[in-house]
């Protein structure tokens, strides 16, 4: 079958079909996908349908995948799933929707927040496949930005500015800004603030994007006032319109994004009525095939 790359948003979206990573993914298969990563930062593949078992072995034909971080329920995590795949849904382990006051609704309330998954962790995220398998009836879209063109666009004074500076990340801020402070410290200190780089350039392409995240909570060496004057500005520039796309989800999609050089977020459904249900597998460290050509 010929594989095809259809721009959804001319900048950084793209579907791809003629794909079925059921039947065959192949590193041909997985290198036009990552080319097609390179110069998109989002591709949906349609129509995929994977089970937990493809979804984890088309994903480590990426590289190293990521466990679930403190897999169990102490930390708001599910135990529904193996732990190589992260649990975006809202459902409990016997499948059915989250009641009301059960902490783990409040873990995924900050997905609803601008993001790149796993920043607040010491280690170089890469790609993040997120399958589709239960899907509500309207609403719960995914969100993305993409940090390149936000970053190429910057005035060139601001560009200069953010040029060397480095940013405080925790899961911790994130989860506190959707309004989680039930936490405790024992859990608090599993996930420890780590810094990133403010601009971060690409290993595969070169090229520079701008990496915000609501787990970012100050810039180091400012103050907490003028870090977080200066993140509020920035991100009001990121999420200027044009920037943006909104990814209404198929049952079988599986979309893959770049978290060097994107944010994402979940937006908003009926989730006391409906069941979504999301599954994640997140690659870290280098692409096995490094720098591309
Ligand atoms: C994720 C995520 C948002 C969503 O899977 O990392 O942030 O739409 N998902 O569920
Ligand atoms: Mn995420």
């Amino acid at each position: 079958m010929t594989i095809s790359v259809t721009p959804i948003n001319d900048a950084f979206v793209a579907r791809m079909d003629g794909i079925d990573l059921r039947a065959d993914h192949s590193a041909a298969v997985l290198d036009a996908i990552e080319g097609a990563l390179d110069q998109f930062a989002v591709v949906i593949l349609p129509a995929q349908h994977l089970s937990d078992d493809e979804q984890i072995e088309v994903s480590k034909g990426f590289g190293d995948l990521s466990y679930a971080l403190n897999h169990g329920r102490s930390v708001g995590q599910n135990t529904r799933l193996r732990p190589e795949l992260y649990d975006i849904s809202n459902l409990d382990e016997k499948h059915g929707i989250l009641g009301e006051a059960d902490r783990r609704r409040q873990w995924r309330e900050a997905d609803k927040l601008w993001h790149t998954d796993r920043s607040f962790i010491d280690a170089d995220t890469t790609y993040s496949f997120l399958s589709g398998r239960i899907v509500p009836p309207t609403g719960g879209n995914t969100d993305f930005v993409d940090m390149r063109r936000v970053y190429d666009d910057l005035p060139d004074a601001m560009k200069n500015r953010i040029a060397d500076l480095t940013a405080v990340h925790s899961i911790w801020h994130s989860r506190a800004l959707a309004g989680g402070v039930d936490f405790r410290p024992d859990e608090v200190a599993t996930m420890p603030p780590v810094t990133q780089p403010l601009v971060r350039i690409h290993p595969r392409t070169g090229r520079r994007s701008l990496a915000l995240a609501s787990h970012v909570s100050e810039i180091v060496g400012m103050s907490l006032e003028a870090g977080r004057a200066l993140l509020a500005e920035l991100t009001a520039f990121a999420l200027q319109p044009r920037y943006l796309h909104s990814h209404v989800w198929t049952e079988g999609d599986l979309v893959i994004w770049d978290n060097r050089c994107t944010m994402h977020r979940g937006t908003p459904f009926d989730d006391k009525a409906y069941r979504r249900d999301m599954r994640r597998t997140t690659v870290q460290g280098p692409s096995r095939y490094g720098a591309a050509a």
